[in-house]
């Protein structure tokens, strides 16, 4: 944590979602999650401040079990579930997704909202799967190629920024290869994208350059974030976050 430079917490503070999202499309994933107890025990990885978190506790009447490896985001989960009065169905765990120190429960869902990418695809549904109870569901947003042939910037940057991103095709594949029924999949509308993420974003960007105008290491993590904005404006319909839920398949 220490290897970041201050500025990248300052960016990625005080926004209100850490990646592309919103409550239409995490109702909407969540609709195909069926024959869950009254009160479902659910696993958010990668929570971050928790949005996705909250809209999971409006749309269920669930247990909500968090993780996330930053402290702060954690602190302004729990401040947001004590403002709606739900202190006792959130439970907080500051931890690695890939080591979970969770072996002694299971859960009727696993959820994660643009967070699997950083233990990647295929290791985290398999990793998370002896979470499960029998019958339980994944739901999963995953940044995908959505058209072949992307023009070279396009190319470039993601080849350096996330070279094992695939095709909305071969990770509806590996779910099934690693035990999952897939039960649908659907792509974030450009909104998700802008609304409660990049526009924010873009906003803290100008005003941390006119702070760190002198500081040449912050200058360029600004400029790079600014670059990732850019590019989805130009080139949306290339790649896109997409929602996979599966229900794991019985033995
Ligand atoms: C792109 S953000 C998504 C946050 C949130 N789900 C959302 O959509 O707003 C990824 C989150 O994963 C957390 N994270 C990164 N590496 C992690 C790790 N190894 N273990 C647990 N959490 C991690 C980050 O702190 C961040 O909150």
């Amino acid at each position: 944590m220490s290897d970041f430079h201050p500025v990248f917490w300052q960016i990625h503070s005080d926004l209100p979602r850490q990646g592309p999202g919103n409550f239409e499309a995490t109702k909407q994933a969540f609709s195909h999650v069926k024959g869950l107890p009254d009160s479902p025990q659910i696993l958010d990885v990668g929570c971050g401040p928790g949005q996705q978190t909250v809209d999971l506790a409006t749309l269920s009447n669930g247990n909500i079990t968090a993780v996330d490896f930053y402290q702060p985001y954690l602190d302004e989960l729990k401040q947001r579930f004590e403002a709606q009065g739900w202190t006792e169905r959130l439970k907080v765990v500051c931890a690695d997704m890939a080591d979970l120190p969770l072996a002694a429960q299971s859960f009727d869902l696993i959820w994660s909202e643009g967070a699997i990418y950083i233990m990647g695809f295929d290791r985290g549904l398999n990793k998370w799967r002896s979470l499960l109870k029998p019958g339980g569901y994944i739901a999963l947003s995953e940044l995908s190629w959505l058209k072949p042939n992307p023009p070279e910037p396009v190319q470039q940057f993601w080849q350096e920024g996330y070279p094992s991103m695939r095709t909305l095709e071969e990770n509806r594949a590996a779910m099934e290869t690693a035990g999952y029924t897939l039960v649908d999949t659907f792509s974030l509308p450009e909104s998700a994208w802008w609304t409660d993420y990049y526009t924010p974003l873009e906003n803290k960007i100008n005003q941390l350059k006119i702070e760190y105008e002198q500081d040449s290491g912050a200058m360029e993590i600004l400029e790079a974030e600014q670059q990732e904005i850019d590019l989805y404006r130009h080139y949306s319909q290339y790649y896109g976050y997409v929602f996979y839920i599966g229900q794991i398949q019985e033995n």
